[in-house]
């Protein structure tokens, strides 16, 4: 009987089975650096395993959730209190997007100081950069859709820092809010870029920084080219799998420990006395209180570029001086800054 279902789809499905399946076995030999087996080095795997859980928990949100600024807040406190299992679903979704952002920090960290990005791996670190825009746009997006207070302001305050943007700024900003105000309309494109056009564009992009990381092979440390290589599967498999039921177990901890809040539907005539972003945008939040907004704004622009070319600055430098370790000044500079701005955000209120 077995046989015959199978002959019947291969019938209607005709793949090549040797070639199939000699494949498979190429995919599942892909040689890995021995340093892989280090946690820190094989952080990669973890967004992609948030991202999953995103989806699927996001997916069954919108079962629920009204995107309409009357019925926002509503659909989101009745999720959250009277559905079954609401607040778990919602408490995952939420603290898989703020690890993820912590995953992707380390992931970054990591191939910053292993320069992992050197040739001929520029392409996949654009592409990263373009995957981290991708991944604040759709935690931004996401926060201000409940339509609390906090998320109706800090989309307000958000929004208007993209209206110092030279040139395109008041036309970027126009066709997000859809008017000049936040409302309706802006959730309405808030919420169509937060399940729909924001995870397609990031399903697309990990999907090509995966094909790159097969088709090169995870790099080797610098000046090791002689490292030994182990075989995917089953050893780096397996730490996947590892890596996400530990995953899960966090999370699901964190939102038992912390569930997620509600505070007060939002009210546009009353600016409450602190706005807050989330926590990844605490330091340029407070970047931005130092420096007049539209200075700010185009510092912002530039530090983004360089950070996406990095690669080619960082192998322009070191065709000049060999021996200069650029990558760990300015690695361990922007870790400062960026902590030093986020403490200082938490502190000051
Ligand atoms: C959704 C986010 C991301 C996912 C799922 C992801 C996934 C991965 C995976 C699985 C690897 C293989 C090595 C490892 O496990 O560490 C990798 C390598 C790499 N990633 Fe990412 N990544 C993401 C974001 C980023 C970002 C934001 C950057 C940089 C701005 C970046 C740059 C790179 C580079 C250059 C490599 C090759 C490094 C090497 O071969 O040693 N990735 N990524």
């Amino acid at each position: 009987m077995n046989a015959k279902i199978r002959m019947w789809f291969e019938d209607r499905i005709p793949f090549n089975r040797e070639k199939t399946a000699e494949t498979t076995k190429e995919l599942l030999n892909e040689p890995i650096p021995k340093h892989m087996k280090n946690w820190f080095y094989a952080l990669g795997v973890t967004p992609l395993i948030l991202f999953c859980f995103m989806v699927v928990t996001g997916i069954m949100l919108t079962f629920y959730y009204i995107p309409s600024p009357e019925k926002a807040f509503d659909s989101v406190r009745y999720i959250t209190e009277e559905v079954s299992m609401g607040f778990w679903i919602r408490g995952i979704h939420r603290w898989a997007s703020n690890l993820m952002v912590i995953a992707i920090f380390l992931h970054v960290i990591r191939v910053f100081f292993t320069r992992g990005y050197r040739k001929p791996r520029e392409l996949n670190w654009i592409l990263g950069i373009l995957m981290l825009g991708a991944t604040f746009t759709l935690c931004f997006t996401g926060y201000s859709l409940v339509n609390n207070q906090l998320s109706y302001w800090a989309s307000t305050v958000g929004t208007n820092m993209i209206k110092e943007i030279p040139l395109i700024g008041p036309s970027v900003l126009a066709l997000l809010r859809g008017g000049e105000n936040v409302t309706a309309n802006t959730l309405t494109r808030f919420y169509n870029l937060h399940i729909l056009i924001m995870p397609a564009l990031l399903f697309v992009l990990i999907g090509l920084h995966m094909l790159l990381v097969r088709l090169h092979g995870v790099a080797k440390l610098e000046d090791d080219d002689k490292e030994e290589t182990y075989p995917f599967f089953p050893e780096h498999f397996y730490h996947g799998l590892v890596i996400m039921f530990l995953l899960l177990t966090l999370i699901s901890a964190l939102t038992v420990i912390l569930p997620p809040g509600l505070g007060e539907p939002a009210d546009p005539t009353v600016t409450p006395a602190h706005i807050k972003p989330e926590w990844y945008f605490f330091a340029v939040y407070s970047l931005l209180k130092f420096i007049p907004l539209q200075a700010g704004i185009i510092l912002i622009m530039a530090l983004v570029i360089a950070a996406t070319f990095w690669p080619f600055i960082d192998e322009w430098i070191r065709k000049k001086k060999p021996n200069l370790k650029t990558h760990y000044v300015v690695g361990s500079l922007t870790i400062i800054i960026f902590l030093f701005f986020t403490v200082y955000e938490i502190l000051v209120h």
